[in-house]
């Protein structure tokens, strides 16, 4: 089974981490983001990803490089964003896709049944099947009300006010390649506003998927899907996390620090006697002085957080972003990428 993972966004809710790194790459409890999304996809029989970049797609190519985990990984570049359909078109102009393929969106930590899903689109018959999941508020998705039988009466992207249903697209599709004629070639086209719009009524159909699902594109969801992943809620294959919940990778120093609950230490970090790591990340390189507080926070590479600091709730800082000793960077605050502090 091939898979085609949309990658290419600018990920403009995650800045300033995905000023310098691509979502689809950002570390995620340590590790590329794309990997937990190729390990479950492998699970479920995928052995081929084409991976569909854009913005700062080099990167994107450079971590993962042409195998990953037994899957091969080909890569379509985008000279101007093409949304979410055009870079589909534009793979098949490559001669990439089969008669049927799987389609995902690139910023999606979930366990779901794909299998099923697709056991799903071969019984109805359907041109194209989306796994749908509910969610609390559907504000910032794609709201899909189905038929008893499964077919797609609309398909309602971020819409405000009432809707008829709590299910939301999930970003996974099974799709015949014969939606594609639907595209246009080399112009920008969205699956959520010009194509699936148009096959309601024409084999499209939902499949209300069980598991974990997480679109991890704000920092409130990264750190939830951080967290989740800590506490094995959702399937992957990290090493488990230590007694506090949190998992720390070597090498790095961290002796004489309070490190958890549920925090994330990447490699080459080195954190003071003293410090305080509460439900916060820090990425590969991070420096923290003795006493510093960090809480509930992401801290890009090579950050440098100065003794006694506090960083609060919700704050984001960019790589190589800096905080003097004794600073204070308030909750939800973002640091731009190399930005000293105060
Ligand atoms: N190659 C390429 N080119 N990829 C793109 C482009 C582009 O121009 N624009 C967006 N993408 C990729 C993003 O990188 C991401 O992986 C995926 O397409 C979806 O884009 P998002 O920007 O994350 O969309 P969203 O989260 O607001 O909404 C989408 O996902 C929801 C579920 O998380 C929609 O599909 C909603 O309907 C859905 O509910
Ligand atoms: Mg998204």
């Amino acid at each position: 089974m091939q898979a085609l993972i949309l990658a290419g966004g600018e990920g403009t809710r995650l800045r300033p981490l995905t000023s310098t790194v691509p979502k689809p790459v950002l570390p995620l409890a340590g590790r590329p983001f794309l990997t937990f999304m190729i390990d479950w996809l492998a699970g479920h029989g995928v052995d081929q990803v084409i991976l569909s970049c854009g913005f700062l797609s080099d990167q994107v190519e450079q971590v993962l490089g042409g195998r990953y985990g037994g899957v091969d990984l080909t890569y379509v570049h985008e000279d101007e964003p093409l949304g979410t359909a055009g870079p589909v078109k534009l793979a098949e102009a490559g001669g990439l896709l089969q008669d049927r393929f799987l389609v995902l969106n690139g910023d999606v930590l979930t366990d779901m049944d794909v299998t099923a899903q697709i056991a799903r689109h071969e019984e109805t018959g359907a041109r194209a099947t989306l796994a749908l999941v509910p969610v609390d508020d559907t504000s910032s998705y794609g709201v899909v009300p189905t038929n008893p039988d499964g077919s797609v009466v609309a398909f309602l992207e971020k819409t405000k006010g009432e809707v008829p249903t709590n299910l939301i697209n999930a970003g996974c599709y099974v799709m015949e390649s014969d939606v594609l004629s639907l595209i246009p070639e080399g112009a920008p086209c969205s699956f959520e506003r010009d194509v699936f719009p148009a096959l309601v009524g024409d084999g499209l159909y939902g499949h209300a998927s069980d598991g974990y699902w997480m679109d991890i594109g704000t920092p409130e969801r990264y750190l939830q899907a951080t967290w989740d992943l800590l506490a094995g809620t959702v399937s992957s294959n990290l090493p488990p996390s230590d007694e506090s919940g949190s998992l720390i990778y070597d090498p790095s120093i961290t002796s004489g620090a309070r490190i958890g609950p549920q925090a994330v230490v990447g490699p080459h970090c080195s954190v003071g006697a003293g410090a305080v790591i509460d439900r916060a990340v820090l990425q590969a390189g991070v420096i923290v002085g003795a006493d510093a507080r960090i809480v509930e926070s992401i801290l890009g590479e090579g950050v440098i957080v100065g003794e006694g600091a506090r960083i609060d709730r919700g704050a984001v800082l960019g790589a190589g972003a800096e905080v003097p000793p004794a600073g204070h960077v308030p909750a939800g605050e973002r640091v731009d990428p190399g930005v000293r502090v105060g």
